[in-house]
């Protein structure tokens, strides 16, 4: 049993509490935002994430986990500390790492009041990025800490990225492919091997630099691998061949594998664009271009405007044509709408003076916020009345299996796009659909 310290109760710094907290150690979770540890204190979890309310229950139940507003209370009672802050884009593309900083400003100013105290704890303390950063952040972390800790403390500082998918975050946290560990010591190192023996999974301990190039790279790779066919995809509707079939062959080949390889409106979420960016301006910072992830962004911007140009092929002039969008989060299992690619679509829509109407089985309240003067639907059906055309933006398993034949009776015109590529084109097609994929024949 541990003592473990989270700070930031977002999808990575809650799951990972929780999860640690199953497990058997002693948790304690702050946030900055008051509100939002109100909330969890009481059990309600901010966000929609799969069993993690349950999760957050029973561990809060069995006292292994707690919340608190106080940074020293969580300093003072963890031996391992968890940064799991937000690391946002700037306007420019770096990453925002203000937000660590100011973490770790707050756990140096916890240490400093502690390390004269005669506590039972011993006062070493290992502190751990969680969070996504660029490479040299741990340097920057570990001088902030001794700055304003200068003398009498005792830490080590490591790397832990992240890999969970929304969606399937309590799944990867417990059965990873792999889990990386950068450390500056065995010290370090001894301790994360004891914290994750119950997880059956390879650990992969590097050097903190290294770990945290790994997370970036790896983001950037999958991004690559889904621009690479989206980019098949557009020749494919050049020459009326078939995406799916190339991606079918091409992951077959074990060395490409077939993951990734789903040609569609292009990537979204909380980490993917901001990721490639961070990735793209700390190697341009440290004097390497890096061209070829320019060029995925790139791809990837383009895939809205494609989306766009096929609603114009169907409908000829859009203005006052009515859309619905089925599908607003970036992807099925969340509710997060974090650039998510419905949203470029429909302020591209708007622009047009498209008539927009959403639905999302989880995520209208957070579009709602960012887009209030839209129309939302209760329903599919209720999306899809009086709609010239529909919009699959999210491949949501409940839109595999609608009443297709009641949609076409509800829509005014039987245009359907298919973002994802996961519609039944063939029957879509044979109740009387025009049916239109991304890079895929029908
Ligand atoms: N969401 C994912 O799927 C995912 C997956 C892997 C890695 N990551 C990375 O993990 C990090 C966190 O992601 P997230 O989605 O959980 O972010 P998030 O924005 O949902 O949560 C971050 C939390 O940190 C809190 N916070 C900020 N500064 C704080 C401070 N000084 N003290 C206490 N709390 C503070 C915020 O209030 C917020 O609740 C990011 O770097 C992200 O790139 C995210």
């Amino acid at each position: 049993m541990r003592k473990i310290g989270i700070i930031g109760t977002g999808h990575v710094g809650l799951v990972t509490g929780a999860c640690f907290a199953k497990l058997g150690n002693r948790v304690i979770c702050v946030d900055s935002d008051i509100t939002k540890i109100e909330k969890l204190k009481k059990c309600i979890v901010p966000f929609y994430e799969p069993g993690l309310e349950e999760l957050v229950k029973k561990q809060t139940t069995d006292k292994n986990l707690r919340f608190s507003h106080s940074m020293d209370e969580l300093v003072s009672s963890s031996e391992i500390i968890f940064i799991c802050v937000g690391t946002p884009s700037n306007l420019d593309g770096r990453a925002d790492l203000s937000y660590v900083e100011q973490a770790s400003i707050q756990i140096a100013e916890s240490l400093n009041k502690i390390k004269n105290e005669k506590s039972k704890m011993n006062n070493y303390r290992l502190i751990v990025e969680k969070s996504t950063v660029p490479v040299l952040t741990g340097q920057w972390v570990k001088r902030t800490i001794e700055l304003v800790a200068p003398t009498g403390v005792n830490f080590d500082l490591a790397a832990n990225p992240e890999f969970l998918r929304e969606g399937n975050a309590i799944r990867d946290f417990f059965h990873p492919d792999r889990i990386i560990v950068g450390v500056e010591n065995k010290r370090a190192q001894h301790i994360f091997k004891e914290l994750y023996r119950p997880i059956k999974a390879p650990i992969i301990f590097t050097d903190v630099k290294s770990a945290e190039i790994i997370k970036h790279a790896s983001n950037s790779f999958l991004s690559m691998k889904i621009s690479y066919i989206n980019a098949i995809s557009q020749i494919c509707e050049k020459v009326g061949a078939d995406v799916e079939m190339i991606a079918e062959g091409m992951g077959a080949d074990r060395r490409i594998g077939k993951d990734f390889l789903r040609a569609g409106i292009g990537y979204g979420g909380s980490c993917f664009p901001k990721d490639i960016r961070a990735f793209i301006s700390i190697a341009e910072e440290l004097g390497y271009e890096f061209g070829l992830l320019k060029e995925v962004e790139k791809i990837n911007n383009q895939q809205k405007n494609i989306v766009i140009k096929k609603a114009r092929d169907l409908l000829w002039n859009l203005r006052e044509k009515v859309v619905g969008i089925l599908g607003l989060s970036f992807k099925p299992g969340t509710d997060d709408i974090r650039e998510s690619p419905s949203i470029g679509i429909i302020q591209l829509l708007l622009d047009e003076g498209c008539v927009v109407k959403c639905y999302d089985p989880r995520a209208m309240e957070n579009m709602k916020r960012l887009i209030p003067d839209i129309h939302y639907g209760k329903d599919v059906y209720d999306t899809a009345e009086g709609s010239h055309l529909l919009i699959f933006a999210t491949e949501w398993d409940e839109f595999k299996n609608l009443d297709f034949k009641k949609i076409l009776r509800l829509m005014r015109t039987p245009y359907i796009i298919d973002g994802r590529n996961f519609l039944d084109a063939r029957y879509l097609k044979s109740i009387g659909f025009t049916y239109s994929g991304i890079g895929r024949r029908v």
